[in-house]
């Protein structure tokens, strides 16, 4: 006989956090604190969403248990339960890999310097217009993996090592190809990056910046519309400068992208003040900010992605977060995962540098790292956060401390990561 009751049909269950972390501080009775925690918290999922969410002794009052597949229930086994990372910034479709010009670099030789050399992000080219297809989905496959076994259950990928047509498109192919592979993915949010740097063909002639960039504006940008969420672009001396940027992004806005600018990466590029004036989802570096630029973003609402990962690798100072903090800007931490400053798929790495080596509580980290993150991919109505209604993204730790990330570093602290309601890691 149909069973009528009044519960919340669920098929998926967790229950035994010792710390159910939400990231969303007010949104329920007994949320705790800035993170919103939920000691011995429980969660129940439908569909791929949150459809209740609160202290363990209450759940089954509010959901409907019986019957339930053994399959549904996650125990956490008294550990702490988080959101899934939301990491905002990479650039994972790409071949090769630049293992040499890492050892250059810390021998003396300049990221720079390496780029004027044609390496740096023309190597990562080279190697990526000569893959197929099929090679570039392998690889990525990978580091998607790498994502999801340390807990990102979003990720945003940029193309940018095509630079071509043809290859630009490949890339964007694949990650379509990933994002519609059955399971076992995190999320994926793919930017259009055309805009990179000048490609080597372009680069003989003196009128071969302008041809570039007319290329992205009229060939790429259209064609690509709708394929890719956001547009970015290289905002720096040594790739595009403030009027090739502003003119590649209003177009891309005018075909209907989101904006995303690299900016004030290596100097005081102006990416930072135009991020501002354009109304960009994100502006992302941010190493070189002034305190102006601080206060424009902050005005304009744009969030300010660190990526602490290419100051620790690159071994230079780490974005000033606490400025962007005192201004008011709100703030997402990513990898920047990609083969030349930042080969990382680690979110839990970026948290300890955003605290030991940038002064961010833990708190500001985690928060950064999930609600921020999903901001930088305006996607905050969506994930980032555990409360109803959002996609049943979390991870459990293997403590039952969240304060341990951050502390216990340079290990893995992710024992399960779950994306829409189905636990896929490890
Ligand atoms: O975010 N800044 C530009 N792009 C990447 C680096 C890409 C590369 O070196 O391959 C970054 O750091
Ligand atoms: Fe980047």
């Amino acid at each position: 006989m149909e069973q009528h009751t009044d519960k919340l049909a669920a098929d998926f269950i967790l229950t035994g956090a010792s710390r159910l972390v939400t990231a969303a501080p007010g949104t329920h009775p007994s949320a705790d604190g800035a993170l919103g925690v939920i000691t011995r918290g429980a969660l129940a999922a439908h569909a791929g969403r949150i459809v209740w969410i609160g202290p363990e002794n209450q759940l089954a009052a509010h959901v409907a248990l019986d019957g339930l597949p053994k399959d549904a229930w996650l125990d956490a086994g008294g550990r702490a339960v988080l959101p899934g990372f939301v990491d905002s910034h990479t650039h994972f479709v790409f071949a090769g890999d630049r293992a040499e010009e890492f050892q250059l670099r810390h021998a003396g030789v300049s990221y720079e310097e390496l780029a004027a050399r044609g390496g740096g992000i023309l190597n990562t080219v080279r190697a990526t217009r000569s893959a197929s297809a099929h090679k570039l989905e392998v690889i990525a496959r990978e580091h998607l993996r790498g994502f999801l076994i340390h807990g990102t259950t979003t990720v945003e990928g940029k193309t940018g090592y095509g630079l071509d047509l043809e290859t630009e498109a490949r890339c964007l192919d694949v990650m379509h190809t990933l994002a519609t592979a059955p399971a076992d993915m995190p999320r994926i949010v793919p930017t259009f990056l055309g805009a990179h740097t000048i490609p080597p063909e372009y680069r003989d002639t003196p009128d071969g910046r302008a041809r570039y960039v007319d290329l992205v504006c009229e060939e790429m940008l259209p064609d690509f519309a709708g394929r890719a969420r956001f547009c970015d672009v290289f905002c720096e001396r040594t790739a595009f400068t403030v009027p090739e940027t502003r003119r590649i992004l209003e177009r891309a806005r005018d075909l209907g992208y989101q904006l995303k600018l690299h900016a004030n990466q290596l100097g005081p590029s102006g990416g930072a003040g135009l991020a501002a004036a354009l109304g960009a989802t994100s502006a992302d570096h941010l190493d070189f900010a002034s305190d102006d630029e601080m206060d424009a973003l902050a005005r304009a609402g744009v969030v300010g992605t660190l990526l602490p990962g290419c100051s620790f690798s690159l071994s230079i100072p780490y974005p000033a977060a606490r400025r962007l903090y005192a201004a008011g800007v709100p703030v997402a931490l990513a990898t920047d995962f990609n083969p030349g400053t930042s080969y990382s798929e680690n979110m839990q790495m970026m948290i300890a540098l955003a605290v030991s080596a940038m002064g961010m509580t833990l708190d500001q980290a985690l928060v950064a790292a999930t609600h921020g993150g999903a901001r930088a991919l305006a996607m905050e109505d969506e994930v980032g956060s555990l409360e109803v209604g959002k996609r049943c993204d979390l991870i459990v730790l293997s403590t039952a401390d969240e304060r341990h990330l951050a502390y216990h570093f340079g290990v893995n602290l992710v024992a399960r990561t779950v994306v829409g309601g189905v636990p896929c890691a490890p």
